[in-house]
């Protein structure tokens, strides 16, 4: 039987950048430099705004990344002017979608509960969440950032059962350190990613702790990657203004 590893990745979180030509050029630069690369069993997945989705995916079909959107609604399909849905994606051929981003939570104020049907949605048509975690400074200038994650697990992914959990990313997001310039340090990354995954192996077991991919996001770049990567617990990133151009993005996935 072929032993299950767990999976490094990089994902790239464009939000809400790019021109039509632009986000072609950037998609285009990437899948073709990537035909270049082994990447080991790891997984790159570009994360443009939704218009671009299908031009992504026409392009990932014939290259070496993976396609992820920003934002679901979690309802297949119904009177909701502006949003898509995890029906949408599926019929586009995207394998992930970023659920729970701090920008999401502060901007559009998504809670906890309702991003565990968002959740659940992306799961009943077999899309993977990225689902992001995360404390703001206050928080843990107050020493409760451990709370915090713990919560927003709890509430947004722990009602899965294992077979729905497995299929999961989870990306540690400090808020502090999301387009700041200030990111983790190596060692808080560290620790708060072994907490995680101490978190997950009460709930599901050793097995699929070990098994769970968990990113690391927040001013991660070029230059600050391979420290970040080279811990035990840190399986890649998620990246926001370092995945924009493609020199910046390629140097992160060498990194992993
Ligand atoms: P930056 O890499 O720009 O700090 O953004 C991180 C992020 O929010 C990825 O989702």
């Amino acid at each position: 039987m072929k032993k299950e590893i767990r999976k490094k990745m990089v994902a790239g979180n464009w939000k809400m950048n790019k021109t039509f030509e632009e986000a072609e050029k950037l998609i285009t630069e990437i899948a073709d430099a990537l035909d270049e690369v082994d990447l080991k069993g790891a997984e790159v997945v570009l994360c443009p705004p939704s218009i671009y989705l299908e031009m992504a995916t026409d392009v990932a079909y014939e290259s070496n990344f993976k396609v992820g959107a920003q934002n679901i609604y979690p309802l297949d399909e119904g009177a909701f002017t502006g949003e898509i849905s995890p029906l949408m994606l599926k019929a586009l051929k995207v394998d992930y979608c970023i659920i729970g981003h701090s920008e999401r939570r502060k901007y559009f104020h998504e809670q906890n509960d309702f991003l565990s049907q968002k959740v659940d949605a992306l799961l009943k048509h077999d899309i993977h969440p990225i689902f992001c975690c995360g404390e703001i400074l206050p928080e843990r200038e107050a020493n409760q950032h451990f709370e915090v994650v713990k919560k927003q697990l709890e509430e947004s992914v722990f009602h899965l059962d294992e077979k729905g959990f497995k299929k999961i990313v989870i990306a540690y997001e400090p808020v502090w350190a999301i387009g700041t310039g200030v990111n983790a340090t190596s060692g808080q990354a560290q620790e708060m990613h072994a907490y995680i995954r101490e978190l997950i192996a009460k709930q599901y077991g050793a097995e699929v702790a070990k098994l769970t991919t968990i990113l690391y996001g927040g001013s991660c770049n070029g230059k600050n990657a391979s420290e970040l990567f080279s811990n035990p617990d840190v399986d890649g990133g998620l990246i926001g203004g370092a995945s924009l151009k493609a020199k910046d993005f390629l140097l992160i996935i060498s990194a992993l």
